[in-house]
């Protein structure tokens, strides 16, 4: 039957599109649904390449070179007069990586023989070895496909502020941060989170003023709490952004003059600011609306999240679910990883996701970068460890780069060595978290990195005598 499947993906983000390549490689008939709409386009690639991952570095990227551009050329001797910012073309590149990755999927898909619905999905009903799955299709039409196994990759959607209407215009959520006409001359943003600070960031360094108003008392508390005080001090005095933590937004009244804000600051007095524009990023739930889940008994648990098992399994037999829909992290590449993960046991294989292993990247200036468990948390949990780290202050690339903030640190069992956690801040460590995450998955001492010969000279010099440090023999300090 042509729309007999063996597997059908219901959402077509990471989570979605690898679960469908996957399951296609395992040499199943799959088929994706997707209901993402870009200008007025099927848009596989969900959240991440449309509004979110991708367009955010692009955008990270432009304001670097900007700022850079403005700031630090001249030290290298190249002068530039008369710098100017031309926001419709930074906009236009970033819509055109977009474009790009976008279509990336689709060839992916073609050439994996996926077959594509764009539409919403929604279970119809449970049939005799499987599922009846229902799209309601972009153009108007409906189609109903047979599933044996289900794969829920249907995302997470921002959290709305109450009181506070999102018309990405004035006030903004991250599709609207992501595609402003102008730079604001002031900017507030709600939630000094992974969006208000990336997104703060990129306004603040084309020319905006910027004021983050964060409800809770701490900066960043799923961070190392001494990577997230050096955070907040460099992102305070040199990226100069205005972080108030503590508050609690009373009013958000958007008019011809802007958008007014009305907060109790740390101290419990009233305060309100005005804003050119208001960027709200509190968080994102989980999509469930419209799989019609109580329909068919799909469990969600307390939060909304689609329940699942330690596998992504869910209540129902032979429906599965990844991805920001599901617990654990929001991240693109967790969501990758529970796809292929559920195509492989499907497949009777032995597909697996190390939790404890996914790094986690804050693309700000410096960027963030952590694996493993923080400090707090092993204090916390009484885990006996040691702690070594080596700043990029000592480090000759980070000279030559010119980009000299940050640090790197391990923390590894006191007894047997082995790292627990490794936190960092600085330059590229997008990348140097790698290291870390895969010297952790394959159970390495804190020992095994100082006694591997790492390049010179390279950012990578940092994270090799962080790990000599938790013996306290660093060469260079
Ligand atoms: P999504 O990407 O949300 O995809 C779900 C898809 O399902 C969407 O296309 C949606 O339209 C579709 N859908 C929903 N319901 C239905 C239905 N009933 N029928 C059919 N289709 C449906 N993560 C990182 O790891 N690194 C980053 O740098 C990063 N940057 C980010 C920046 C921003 C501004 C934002 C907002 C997020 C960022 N994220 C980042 C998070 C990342 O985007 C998500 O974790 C990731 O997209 C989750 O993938 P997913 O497949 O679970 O869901
Ligand atoms: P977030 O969870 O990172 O941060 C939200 C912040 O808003 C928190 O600090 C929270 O305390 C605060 N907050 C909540 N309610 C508030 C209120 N009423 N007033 C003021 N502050 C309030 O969520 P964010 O930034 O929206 O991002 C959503 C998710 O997207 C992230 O958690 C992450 O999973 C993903 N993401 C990942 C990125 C990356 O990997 N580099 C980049 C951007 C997003």
């Amino acid at each position: 039957m042509a729309n007999q499947f063996d597997v059908v993906v219901i959402g077509g983000g990471p989570g979605g599109y690898v679960a469908a390549i996957r399951a296609a490689q395992l040499g199943f008939k799959v088929a994706c649904i997707d209901a993402w709409v870009r200008n007025g386009k099927p848009s596989l690639g969900g959240t991440c390449v449309n509004v979110g991952c991708i367009p955010s570095k692009a955008l990270l990227q432009s304001s670097e070179n900007y700022h850079a551009a403005g700031h630090e050329f001249a030290k290298h001797g190249i002068g530039i007069q008369g710098l100017t910012i031309d926001v419709a073309a930074m906009q236009k590149r970033k819509d055109g990586i977009v474009d790009q990755l976008t279509a990336g999927v689709q060839y992916l898909f073609k050439k994996n023989k996926v077959t594509q619905f764009h539409g919403l999905g929604s279970f119809s009903a449970r049939i005799e070895g499987g599922w009846q799955i229902k799209v309601a299709c972009h153009d108007g039409g409906a189609e109903e496909v047979m599933a044996t196994n289900v794969i829920v990759a249907t995302g997470s959607v921002p959290r709305q502020l109450p009181g506070a209407t999102i018309d990405n215009k004035l006030v903004c959520d991250n599709e609207g941060a992501l595609a402003m006409a102008a730079v604001p001359a002031r900017l507030g943003v709600v939630g000094a989170g992974v969006i208000g600070l990336e997104l703060g960031s990129v306004w603040k360094r084309l020319g905006s003023a910027v004021t983050v108003l964060e409800a809770l008392p701490e900066f960043l508390g799923a961070a190392d709490e001494q990577i997230a005080k050096e955070a907040r001090k460099i992102f305070t005095r040199d990226t100069g952004l205005d972080i108030q933590t503590g508050v609690n937004i009373t009013k958000v009244a958007a008019g011809k003059k802007g958008v007014a804000v009305d907060y109790t600051d740390a101290a419990g007095k009233a305060q309100s600011a005005t804003f050119d524009r208001l960027i709200v990023a509190i968080g994102r739930v989980p999509t469930t609306a419209g799989l019609n889940a109580e329909g068919v008994g799909l469990a969600l648990d307390a939060r909304g999240f689609v329940a699942v098992d330690g596998d992504c399994r869910t209540n129902l037999p032979g429906v599965w679910a990844v991805g920001d829909v599901v617990r654990g992290p929001m991240l693109a590449h967790k969501a990758e990883e529970e796809g292929a993960a559920v195509a492989e046991r499907i497949a009777g294989q032995h597909g697996h996701v190390d939790f404890n292993t996914v790094p986690w990247v804050i693309y700000t200036s410096p960027e963030i970068a952590w694996v493993g468990k923080t400090e707090q948390a092993l204090k916390a949990e009484g885990v006996a460890y040691r702690a070594g780290s080596f700043p990029f202050s000592a480090n000759g690339r980070a000279k030559a780069l010119g980009d000299q903030r940050g640090l790197v640190k391990f923390l590894a069992d006191a007894a047997t060595d082995r790292i627990l956690g490794v936190h960092m801040i600085g330059p590229l460590v997008s990348e140097l978290i790698a290291e870390a995450a895969v010297a952790m998955e394959f159970g390495a001492a804190a020992e095994d990195i100082a006694r591997i010969c790492h390049a010179h000279p390279s950012l990578s010099e940092v994270v090799h005598e962080a790990a000599m440090a938790v013996e306290k023999r660093s060469i260079h300090i």
